[in-house]
C-alpha cells in the first residue's frame, strides 16, 4: 500500500506551477466524441482521471495519442460502440460527460453509473431532465445509464438546482440538436466555460457561458482540425494559496487565473495573508497566525466547496473560532475527524463545521477519504510538528498532478513510500 510520509513543520516558499483543470479535461475529453475530426488539447492535466477517460474513449473507438506530456490528439473520427464498459465508469465522476456526448453525436448511449468522491447523495435527475427535454428516452437499468433518442429538438431547460455537470452535460448533448436551446440557471464554474470555448473552437454556437443563461444554437457538425488549450486549475492554484497561509509561507503560483480566485484571496485578506497578483500569478504570503473566518460554500462565484477542507486546515490552526457552512455536499466534512486526530478541535455536525483554532497540530496516520480533502491532509502534515503518514492516495492521484514533487520544491519535507 502507497503513502505519502510528511515530516513536519515546514514553512513553505518558491515557485509553484499548475497545471490544467481537472474538471474541465474530464468533461472537454467526451466532448471530442461530438468532433467528426481530429482535435488536440493542450495543457492536459497528467493524473488519474484524465487516463481513464483517455482509456473509455479509445474502448468506444477513438485514437488517442499523447504528443508530448501534456497534450494529446484524439481522433473521434470512427466511433464503433457507445456502450461504455461498467468497471471504467465507476471509477470517476465524470463519466457522465459519456451520456451528452454519445447522445450528441450517435443519438444513443450506455454508460455505466459514474463513481467518484463519496460527498452524500450525488443525484442526476437534472442531467436527466435535460435529456429528456431534448427528446431523449432514459432509462437505468442494471447499474446503467440507457439514453436514446431519433433526433434531439432544442429547447429551454430550467435547472432546479445549479449543478456544474448538468449544465455541462445539457451543452454536450444540444450541440448538434436542430434549433436553439437555452440552460436557465445554468453553473458559472470556470470549466462551464471552458467547455463552451473548447465547443465553440470547434464550430460549436454557443453563448452566455459564464452567466445564468446559456444559449445554444445547433450547429451540423463540429470540424476538429484545431488545438485547444485546457483552462488553468483554479481548485490547484487555491490550495497552494491556502497552503502558504497555513504554512506561514511565501509561494508565488504561476499559470493560474487569479480571478477565477476572487472569492479565495478574499478570504485569505480576512485570515491575515497577504494576496499580490500580477499577469497569471498570485503571489501569497501570510507573516502570522492566520485569523479567524467564517466561510460558506456556494456555486461560483462563491466560495468553492472544492476549497473548502483545505481552508479548514488553516482554521483548524487559526486564532478564534471558526465556522464553516457546507451548501454543496451532505459529507464532505469526513477530513475534520482525521484532522481531530492531529490535534485539531473541530466539531462537525451535518453541513456545518466549529474550528476552535489551536496552537499546533501533531503528525499523526490518516486517511483520505476523498480528493479535496487528501489534499488538506498534505496541508495539515506539512505544518504539524513530527510525522504524518498519509493513506488512501488513489483520491488524490485522480485530481492532483505530481503533488508530492511540487510541495517538496515548495520546501516540504514529503515522499510517497510503498508500504509492504
Ligand atoms: C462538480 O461535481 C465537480 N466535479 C465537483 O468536484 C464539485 O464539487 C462540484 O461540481 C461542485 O462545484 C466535476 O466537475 C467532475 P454539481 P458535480 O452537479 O457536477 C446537486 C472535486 O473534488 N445536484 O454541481 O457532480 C448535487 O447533489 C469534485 O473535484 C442535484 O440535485 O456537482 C449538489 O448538491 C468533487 N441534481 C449540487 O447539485 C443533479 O442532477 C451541485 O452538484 C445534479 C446535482
Amino acid at each position: 500500500m502507497e503513502k505519502l510520509v510528511i515530516n513536519g513543520p515546514s514553512r513553505l516558499q518558491g515557485d509553484v506551477t499548475i497545471s490544467g483543470a481537472k474538471n474541465a479535461a474530464v468533461a472537454i475529453i467526451p466532448a471530442t466524441l461530438l468532433i467528426d475530426g481530429v482535435c488536440t488539447l493542450e495543457n492536459v492535466p497528467n493524473i488519474s482521471d484524465v487516463k481513464i477517460s483517455c482509456s473509455i474513449l479509445e474502448k468506444l473507438g477513438a485514437k488517442v495519442t499523447w504528443i508530448s506530456e501534456h497534450s494529446i490528439k484524439i481522433d473521434s473520427r470512427h466511433i464503433k460502440s457507445t456502450s461504455a464498459p461498467l468497471d471504467m465508469t465507476s471509477k470517476f465522476r465524470a463519466s457522465y460527460y459519456l451520456i451528452g456526448s454519445l447522445l450528441s453525436r450517435c443519438h444513443k448511449a450506455e454508460v455505466g453509473l459514474p463513481g467518484g468522491c463519496k460527498l452524500g447523495a450525488r443525484p442526476i435527475d437534472q442531467h436527466i431532465k435535460g435529456f429528456e427535454a431534448l427528446g431523449a428516452s432514459v432509462n437505468t437499468t442494471q447499474g446503467k445509464i440507457v439514453a436514446s433518442a431519433s433526433h434531439l429538438i432544442g429547447t429551454s431547460i430550467y435547472m432546479d438546482t445549479v449543478s456544474v455537470g448538468a449544465t455541462i452535460n445539457v451543452m454536450l448533448a444540444s450541440v448538434l440538436a436542430d434549433g436553439t436551446t437555452t440552460i436557465d440557471n445554468a453553473a458559472k464554474e470556470p470549466h462551464v466555460v471552458d467547455v463552451a470555448n473548447f465547443l465553440n473552437a470547434m464550430g460549436a454556437d454557443i453563448h452566455g457561458a459564464g452567466t445564468d443563461m446559456i444559449k445554444i444554437n445547433g450547429v451540423s457538425k463540429l470540424h476538429g482540425n484545431a488545438t485547444y488549450s485546457i483552462v488553468p486549475d483554479q481548485i490547484e492554484a487555491g490550495t497552494f494559496m491556502l497552503a502558504a497561509v497555513a504554512s506561514k509561507g511565501d509561494v508565488v503560483i504561476h499559470n493560474c487565473i487569479p480571478e477565477h480566485l476572487d472569492c479565495l484571496t478574499a478570504k485569505i485578506l480576512e485570515m491575515g495573508g497577504e494576496v499580490e497578483e500580477s499577469g497569471d500569478s498570485i503571489h501569497v504570503w501570510c507573516n502570522s497566525r492566520p485569523n479567524k473566518t467564517n466561510i460558506k460554500t456556494s456555486p461560483y462565484p462563491g466560495f468553492p466547496t472544492d476549497l473548502q477542507p483545505q481552508a479548514g486546515v488553516v482554521l483548524a490552526i487559526a486564532d478564534g473560532t471558526s465556522i464553516i457552512n457546507e451548501s454543496i455536499w451532505e459529507s464532505r466534512f469526513q477530513y475534520t475527524a482525521e484532522l481531530n486526530k492531529m490535534g485539531a478541535n473541530i466539531t462537525a455536525q451535518g453541513k456545518s463545521a466549529v474550528f476552535e483554532g489551536v496552537d499546533f497540530l501533531s503528525g499523526a496516520p490518516v486517511y483520505a477519504s476523498d480528493l479535496r480533502a487528501g489534499a488538506a491532509l498534505i496541508i495539515a502534515g506539512i505544518i504539524a510538528n513530527g510525522e504524518t503518514d498519509l493513506y488512501n492516495l488513489d483520491h488524490i492521484d485522480r485530481g492532483y498532478e505530481c503533488i508530492e514533487e511540487k510541495f517538496r520544491k515548495l520546501g516540504a519535507n514529503i515522499t510517497r513510500v510503498n508500504e509492504e
